[in-house]
């Protein structure tokens, strides 16, 4: 039988050659949580290498980053007070405007992402503005708010704004709020199929933004719907979003696939807290050979057709490519 490759025959360059997907330091985005204080770094129990920290450290974290290769980061803010509306995250000496203007004052080839979103700044924890009647989120209302809380972030200097609480409209809201306060060159990239996930755990732990009441399925999306998860993601196309997302990343590669083979925009994935925790937690017991799965679980990630990986791996992803 005539074979091409055969593969007992590979050599390590054969091998490499022939190799259909790959991963680099470049396609990283490394997410931050940043807090008031000076010479705070807070590890997270749930998280073993991920940091609450206050802006001095968030500094100094850049440049290690940046020695690693890394050069993309994405910034949550824990605000010191939490209202109904998020109000921490409107005003130009928040939390996030703050950090992102001393990042960029130090680190200015820094590519800075921010998320936007209210559930780290409201009381009740939600992604948006609560109606207290009906205690469910008001959409438009949450829409107004979100453009002032982009153009906060511009004007602080972010590079790219990455809207996360899947309001309907959202990206056409953004777009045109971006447009008219002279932003138009500053991409969006979509959480546009994000799921309601319990994969979301150990986040909300370092966000400190579990809602106080009810869940997030009125406005993230059911595990169980493959249709609807690509009819999001287009939709978010057409209404101008940059980049598109999909969100949690392991248990939905199905998804990132056909979402793939259905744009042509770029696709990033979000690696979130709950499967960092798992292989942490397994690497804690010696279950499994750490670094081999890391890498394993971020190849299926561009195999699946991921252009960009944001994860809390990032830092550990580099040092074993650098080695
Ligand atoms: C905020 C937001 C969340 C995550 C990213 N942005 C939490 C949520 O929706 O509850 C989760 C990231 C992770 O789990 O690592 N909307
Ligand atoms: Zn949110």
């Amino acid at each position: 039988m005539f074979q091409r490759f055969r593969r007992k025959r590979l050599n390590k360059h054969l091998r490499a050659l022939v190799r259909e997907t790959s991963v680099s330091i470049d396609d990283f985005i490394y997410p931050l949580f940043v807090r008031s204080g000076k010479a705070i770094k807070t590890e997270v129990a749930s998280m073993p290498g991920v940091y609450q920290m206050s802006i001095d450290e968030i500094i100094k974290e850049c440049r290690e980053l940046k020695s690693l290769g890394i050069y993309s980061i994405i910034l949550f803010g824990i605000p010191d007070v939490k209202d109904s509306i998020g109000s921490d995250s409107l005003c130009e000496h928040g939390i996030i405007a703050s950090a992102i203007r001393s990042i960029k004052e130090v680190h200015p080839d820094m590519f800075v992402v921010t998320d936007l979103c209210f559930c780290e700044y409201t009381d009740h924890g939600h992604c948006g503005i609560i109606d207290a009647k009906h205690e469910t989120v008001e959409n438009d209302a949450t829409l107004k708010i979100s453009a002032s809380q982009a153009i906060v972030h511009a004007k602080a200097g972010a590079d790219m704004i990455a809207p996360s609480g899947m309001m309907d409209g959202i990206i056409e809201t953004l777009r045109e709020a971006l447009d008219s306060n002279g932003y138009e060159n500053i991409p969006i990239m979509s959480y546009s199929t994000k799921f309601a996930s319990g994969y979301y755990g150990p986040f909300r732990d370092v966000a400190e933004s579990t809602p106080s009441f009810g869940d997030r399925a009125s406005y993230q999306m059911d595990p169980a719907n493959r249709r609807e998860a690509i009819a999001e993601s287009i939709s978010d196309e057409a209404q101008g979003a940059d980049i598109l997302m999909v969100k949690p990343a392991l248990a939905y590669l199905d998804i990132v696939r056909e979402i793939k083979d259905n744009t042509s925009l770029p696709l990033a994935v979000y690696n979130v807290s709950g499967e960092y925790a798992m292989l942490k937690l397994a690497q804690k017991h010696n279950l499994i050979d750490y670094e081999r799965v890391v890498m394993e679980t971020m190849i299926s990630f561009k195999r699946a057709g991921a252009d960009i990986i944001i994860s809390y791996h990032a830092k550990e992803v580099a040092k074993m490519l650098n080695s």
